[in-house]
């Protein structure tokens, strides 16, 4: 199927005198970008729900369209960050790294010990569409989620959270939501998990806040610096890492690629505004 909708496609790192562009969320978008791309230019689909990439000012001012991916891959996002709760409770990856190492061990009875997310509260910051649908996905494991919205204090609800998992986009306003005070109004015992952007973590932060025992670790799909990665976090043994792997599943990401170019075909083909416009 969508070797078919690409017929008409042509993959450029810098695109000149087109109709559409469909960028992935490592392409930034600018003014410089958009200028480049030539005065025919009328929509960019993004090939992710997340549009902090895209200057959506300078689109707005030349009239250019923005579409992105949203509820597609909702669940493939949850699910990453229910993955590395439990591989960051469970001791998954950090088992994994003992056995690869080829350490001597045998059972024991108090070998490695993890916590389960049963009863476990959980505090969603960003009750979005990602957001309820982890929460819903933790109660399935037992976990009582906390719900953290704009107007409710963030302090607070860390204060109470064994897990702390983000949820917001990246914005000026949520850059650093989670710097060395949020870190420190959370429990010693607390993790926190992030499959939103890695620009919501002071990165620094939390790897001081790891190494001094402020929480007990954390699970990271994105990264403050992506695609670089704090070298101490490769260090840590009570921290899991993914690459930014969040929708990716065969079929999430074939359903994120159709959205997309059918953003372009209604638009630029049928004359129709697609519903998946970024207002
Ligand atoms: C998104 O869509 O914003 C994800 O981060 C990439 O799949």
């Amino acid at each position: 199927m969508l070797a078919a909708l690409a017929a008409d496609f042509e993959l450029v790192d810098t695109p000149t005198d087109v109709d559409g562009i469909l960028s992935l969320i490592p392409t930034k978008v600018d003014d410089a970008f958009l200028a480049h791309a030539g005065s025919r230019l009328r929509i960019v689909a993004n090939y992710g729900v997340g549009v902090d990439n895209i200057d959506l000012g300078a689109a707005r001012a030349r009239g250019i369209v923005i579409a992105n991916t949203p509820d597609v891959l909702t669940r493939a996002t949850a699910e990453q960050a229910i993955a590395l709760m439990l591989a960051l409770l469970r001791r998954v990856a950090e088992g994994d790294r003992f056995l690869r190492r080829r350490a001597d061990w045998v059972f024991s009875l108090e070998f490695m010990l993890g916590e389960s997310l049963d009863g476990k509260i959980v505090a969603i910051v960003g009750p979005g569409r990602i957001g309820r649908e982890t929460a819903r996905l933790a109660e399935a494991h037992g976990a009582v989620p906390l719900f953290v919205g704009r107007r409710d204090s963030l302090h607070d609800a860390l204060a109470l959270a064994d897990v702390v998992s983000l949820h917001v986009p990246a914005t000026p306003e949520t850059r650093h939501l989670i710097d060395a005070a949020a870190l420190e109004a959370m429990k010693p015992t607390a993790v926190l998990v992030n499959t939103a952007r890695g620009t919501i973590v002071d990165e620094a932060a939390l790897v001081d806040a790891l190494r001094s025992d402020v929480i007990a670790g954390a699970a990271l799909d994105v990264f403050e610096f992506e695609p670089r990665v704090s070298p101490e976090l490769l260090e840590l043994e009570n921290v899991v890492l993914t690459p930014h792997l969040g929708s990716a599943t065969r079929e999430t990401r074939e359903a994120m690629g159709y959205l997309a170019v059918s953003a372009l075909r209604s638009l630029l083909i049928e004359g129709v505004m697609p519903p998946n416009v970024v207002p």
